[in-house]
């Protein structure tokens, strides 16, 4: 546990003496991946301000940061959870992230799937009662409707391994009995998530999976946007 954690609960604890941070630089940093992009000027205080010819280019090459920064970024997210603790498993969400995938890849499973398997909890911790939704989120726009669906429904499918814990419902699947996806998403939480907390299990590194993220983030966007 945090040595903090029960100060940061402590609203009365709010300091009233914030040190605001000064402009830090980033704003003239020249960008990597934008080499031509002049940065907007500073002289701008809110987004009203921005002239046609200024959201031009700003989605101009918003296209083109994404094309390198959305993969690289969920990746990122994911890594940051590296060394996290775990709450009981003799494996943390991230090693069970990696486990999973690679279970996939030696089973044969197609890229989008192992991609969906390596992110399918990345919000586990941080988004516990909606993790599905948060997998399915991050990755509406590249994947199959069928893989869309099982990263939105495995927790619940997960609850029919987990007959020990009596504060879970095992039958909770049951009401998408005879939906086209069921046995997909049964199969595929039987096999690679239940399955993914093994301490012997040889697991591929993080690397690995890179190229096939950036494929699957690199595909050609649906565009839509799941809950306007
Ligand atoms: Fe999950
Ligand atoms: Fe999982």
């Amino acid at each position: 546990m945090e040595p903090k954690f029960d100060e940061f609960l402590d609203s009365s604890s709010i300091s009233k003496n914030v040190s605001f941070l000064q402009s830090d630089g980033l704003l003239h940093q020249p960008s990597q991946v934008l080499p031509a992009y002049e940065h907007l000027s500073e002289s701008r205080t809110a987004m009203e301000e921005l002239t046609p010819g200024e959201w031009n280019s700003l989605n101009l090459y918003r296209a083109r940061y994404n094309q390198e920064q959305q993969a690289r970024q969920a990746l990122d997210m994911l890594a940051a959870s590296k060394d996290s603790p775990s709450y009981g498993f003799r494996v943390n969400n991230y090693r069970h992230c990696l486990q999973c995938a690679t279970m996939l890849y030696q089973d044969g499973a197609d890229e989008e799937t192992i991609v969906c398997g390596l992110f399918h909890d990345l919000g586990f911790i941080v988004c516990p009662d909606n993790h599905g939704e948060f997998s399915a989120t991050l990755l509406a726009n590249y994947i199959s409707e069928k893989n869309l669906w099982m990263l939105r429904h495995h927790a619940l499918f997960l609850d029919h391994h987990a007959s020990g814990n009596l504060l879970l419902d095992t039958n909770a699947r049951e009401s998408y009995r005879g939906h086209p996806y069921f046995e997909y998403t049964a199969d595929w939480v039987a096999r690679y998530d239940q399955t993914a907390i093994q301490t012997q299990h040889e697991t591929a590194p993080l690397e690995f999976f890179e190229p096939m993220v950036y494929r699957v983030f690199t595909r050609l966007s649906k565009g839509v946007k799941l809950h306007y």
